[in-house]
């Protein structure tokens, strides 16, 4: 007769490094991350995000160099947003050649080439006065279909500009087939699109309104996601990619692992996360205080997203985190290889 004690010892899969190595199912590589980057229009010097420490608005010259480190470290991509010195009700600088973000872009890839994937951010909101996503009509509403007349000038002079990859995150309807007509009327074919598919109306994002000098009127609750809603991310996934959308994006990324999941399950093409700057402050904050080890909680939530489905997540960290695969590994990365 057997001795008293279960049968079922899940246990022994994970009595060794090596057995627990042996039947991990998920990982992370520096080619998962991609790097959000902010950078100033007329900045002579970098000027630090108090909210998200680490994180800078760059100069010209800063986001070229740190662009270039984050390419040598083999990370996926980076994702450029722009902070204009003038800002407007249309958000003039956006579709300007020589606005600061187009001008970041033909700089990148003039320099990197494609060594990387480079993205932009397509959204209005950095560039108007009001800090909408989109352009306002008399009554002060986001105007859907005046917005996507912008998106459409956008889009062509970010391909122009020479980005690979652009990232529409204004949840504006019809803006992913507004934008692929706009670039396939103009022979950009080849440029692809990271549609911003679920994106929730969220506090998450706080830190990155200082990030960008965002001065939001109101709220952004008529066009982004509610956050008590999940099954609308399904719908937004089904027009996304009737529009020709390439990649989809589902953000915040750790409050909303469920939708990425759900979002994952029913997609053909790859789907990304974004660990937003909340997120990131959050970690941030309690490491500064010694309440968590924050190495391995960076990676325990990147490989999170992983674990939900994400191909790619965009982090803050992907540059540092993609470091410490070339600098040796930190005994807490062992359990992400
Ligand atoms: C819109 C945009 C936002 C973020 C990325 N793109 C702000 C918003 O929708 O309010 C947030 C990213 C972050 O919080 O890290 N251009």
């Amino acid at each position: 007769s057997r001795p008293a004690g279960p049968i079922d010892r899940p246990r022994r899969l994970r009595s060794t490094a090596a057995m627990r190595s042996l039947v991990r199912e998920n990982s992370l590589r520096p080619g998962d991350l991609v790097l959000p980057l902010f950078v100033r229009e007329g900045a002579t010097e970098n000027r630090p995000v108090s909210s998200m420490p680490g994180v800078e608005q760059h100069t010209m010259d800063s986001l070229v160099r740190a662009a270039t480190e984050a390419t040598e470290r083999g990370v996926g991509g980076v994702m450029l947003f722009g902070v204009p010195e003038h800002k407007d009700a249309v958000g003039s600088g956006a579709t300007d050649p020589d606005g600061i973000l187009n001008l970041a872009l033909a700089r990148l890839r003039s320099e990197l080439g494609d060594d990387t994937v480079i993205m932009a951010d397509l959204c209005l909101d950095e560039f108007t006065d009001h800090g909408h996503c989109g352009v306002l009509d008399a009554d002060g509403r986001v105007d859907n279909d005046a917005t996507l007349v912008r998106y459409r000038e956008m889009a062509l002079a970010q391909a122009e500009a020479g980005a690979h990859l652009l990232g529409p995150s204004g949840m504006m309807d019809g803006q992913i087939e507004a934008i692929r007509d706009a670039l396939d009327g103009a022979g950009h074919e080849d440029t692809a699109i990271y549609a911003y598919t679920a994106k929730y109306a969220s506090a998450f994002y706080g830190p990155f309104r200082e990030a960008v000098d965002s001065s939001l009127q109101g709220d952004r609750r008529t066009y982004q996601q509610d956050p008590a809603n999940g099954r609308e991310a399904l719908r937004e996934l089904e027009l996304d990619l009737a529009e020709g959308a390439d990649l989809v994006m589902v953000k915040p990324g750790l409050p909303y692992l469920d939708v990425l999941k759900d979002v994952a399950a029913a997609s053909p093409v790859p789907v990304g996360a974004y660990q937003v700057s909340g997120e990131y402050a959050m970690i941030e904050a309690a490491a500064a205080n010694g309440w968590i080890d924050r190495d391995r909680m960076i990676l325990e939530t990147l490989l999170a997203f992983r674990r939900a489905g994400a191909s790619t997540v965009l982090t803050y960290y992907a540059s540092e985190v993609a470091g410490w695969y070339r600098d040796g590994l930190p005994t807490a990365l062992h359990e992400f290889l």
